[in-house]
């Protein structure tokens, strides 16, 4: 017969004492992903906008060549990720921080930056993802019609704006312009988070991803991804922010958070411009 090793607490047997989470995680809504079709359907998938024309030939062959190697303990900052992306985008490498998607970072600035008592303002139509990351850290959510809307919400507890630009669901942005005014009415203390992972779907010209603001602020991050343009199995999302940010996500990041596999498909595709260009066209028609 097994014995138990604790008595019984107060009367109550052990059977009946669970683990609790923290407060507020029950009142969390689960995240509900876009449909996918029916088991054997031949349905053209589009509620998450996947790439129609598949991954870069080249990030598909950088895959398979990584596995060749799965026994290896990978690098732990992706580096050579990091490395395509700066030439590509034009910014310092060590600005860049890489995630397993770009929810892992979102969780990250949350965890990081928000807690007990604090608030962060959102739109109100917008990724649902970012209202759980709030609650998730123990603060909470303060939902608004628009710009307006946003910079009448900010009060002394908050601490993070999260805006989606372009915005999913809506498909609509904010010009450039529009992201000024919004940082400009903003404390400094304030972290504008622009969620740029549509960039690739905007074609105005007054449209900005963000990283002019994030190179002349202290308090403005960019995060985009490569779910949109073929990679959305791999999982990848990258952020800009200033140099104190990276250094605290640095901290408590996973630190081998992105596998090798899609490191290297990633890297392939980043340096693809005539896929991404091809894909951008086709998106567009
Ligand atoms: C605004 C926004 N941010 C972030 C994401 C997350 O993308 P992923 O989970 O593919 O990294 C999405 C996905 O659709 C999105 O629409």
């Amino acid at each position: 017969m097994v014995r138990a090793v604790f008595p019984p607490r107060n009367g109550i047997m052990s059977d009946d004492i669970r683990p609790i989470p923290q407060p507020g995680m029950l009142d969390i809504a689960v995240y509900l992903p876009g449909k996918s079709g029916a088991a054997g359907s031949n349905a053209v998938k589009l509620s998450a906008n996947e790439s129609p024309l598949g991954a870069s030939p080249k990030a598909i062959a950088a895959f398979r060549a990584a596995a060749e190697h799965l026994e290896i303990y990978l690098e732990s900052r992706s580096r050579v990720l990091r490395t395509a992306l700066a030439e590509m985008h034009g910014v310092d490498a060590e600005r860049i921080v890489c995630g397993d998607g770009s929810d892992d970072l979102l969780h990250l600035i949350a965890q990081c930056y928000l807690g007990e008592g604090d608030k962060a303002v959102m739109n109100r139509y917008s990724f649902s993802v970012h209202p759980i990351i709030t609650k998730a850290a123990g603060a909470s959510i303060v939902m608004v019609a628009d710009v307006d809307a946003l910079l009448v919400a900010v009060t002394g507890k908050t601490k993070i704006i999260w805006l989606a630009n372009p915005n999913n669901p809506t498909g609509t942005y904010l010009s450039d312009a529009e992201v000024r005014r919004l940082h400009a009415g903003l404390r400094p203390d304030i972290l504008l988070a622009i969620d740029s992972a549509y960039a690739e779907y905007v074609t105005t010209t007054d449209y900005s991803v963000g990283l002019d603001l994030v190179a002349k602020t202290n308090n403005v991050v960019m995060m985009r991804i490569f779910s949109k343009m073929g990679l959305a199995a791999a999982r990848l999302g990258w952020l800009v922010g200033s140099p104190e940010l990276v250094d605290v996500l640095n901290r408590i990041r996973g630190p081998l958070n992105i596998n090798l596999l899609d490191q290297l498909a990633v890297t392939a595709e980043a340096r693809d411009t005539e896929f991404i260009a091809k894909l951008k066209t086709n998106n567009v028609q």
